[in-house]
């Protein structure tokens, strides 16, 4: 897989030798946001080993050989009401450096990895995210490709949960729905064991986070 140099900014594939650099930069980037302290950082240890991981397309940035943000991507599929599954992809966690987010960085590594993702074949890309950033980045939302997201009631604000074409078309005549792969549901008192094994940071209720 290629390395992109740009600007100072190289983004290139995760080695072995990055992974606990690459925990460290998603738990500092994640920290507090979504709850309390943060789960990715163990998602992304357990995942890379997965059966559906896609170690093609598993990303670091560096900026000035220092690692300012990383994303990755795993097989998933839509149960079609036809009861066909149509495999697509599902992305991240995805995460910039503290210091360095909102100045184009992490728009720069969605692009490219989405770009890799479309070299590779996959037709589409569903995730939960914010559509005020991927939106940017060619995303919508997914109830209007006709996809819906596993155990959300109909009728429910399903905003969060998005979807891009890499293949156009791909999704034209499919209706189904999606669910999370499992890889992302990690067990929490094992991260909470694994989160041990890092810096003591506080842990902070704060407001805007998903859960807690
Ligand atoms: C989300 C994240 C990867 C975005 O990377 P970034 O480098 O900060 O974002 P960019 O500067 O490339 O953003 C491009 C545009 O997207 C939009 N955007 C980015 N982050 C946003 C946010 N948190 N809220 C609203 N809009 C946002 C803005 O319009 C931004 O342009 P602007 O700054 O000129 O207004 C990064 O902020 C991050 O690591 N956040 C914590 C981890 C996380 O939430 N990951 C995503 C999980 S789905």
């Amino acid at each position: 897989m290629k390395t992109v140099k740009k600007n100072g900014i190289t983004i290139r594939p995760e080695e072995q030798k990055d992974r606990r650099a690459v925990e460290e930069l998603a738990r500092d980037s994640f920290f507090n946001v979504y709850r309390p302290g943060c789960l990715e950082h163990y998602v992304l240890h357990v995942m890379r080993d997965s059966f559906d991981f896609v170690k093609e397309l598993d990303f670091v940035m560096e900026k000035g050989g220092e690692l300012i943000g990383q994303n990755v991507f795993v097989k998933a599929k839509i149960r079609a009401d036809s009861g066909k599954d149509i495999p697509i992809v599902t992305m991240g966690p995805i995460c910039i450096r503290n210091d360095l987010k909102r100045k184009g960085y992490g728009k720069m590594l969605l692009d490219y990895s989405l770009e890799r993702a479309k070299e590779m074949g996959f037709g589409a890309v569903c995730f939960e995210g914010n559509i005020a950033f991927y939106g940017k980045s060619g995303f919508d939302y997914a109830s209007k490709f006709g996809i819906r997201y596993h155990g959300l009631p109909e009728g429910a604000d399903s905003s969060f949960f998005l979807c891009k074409e890499l293949i156009p078309g791909y999704l034209k005549d499919v209706t189904g729905e999606y669910k999370t792969p499992d890889i992302y549901f990690v067990d929490e008192k094992e991260a909470e064991e694994f989160d041990k094994t890092f810096p003591p940071k506080q842990k902070l209720k704060l407001p805007g986070q998903l859960f807690g």
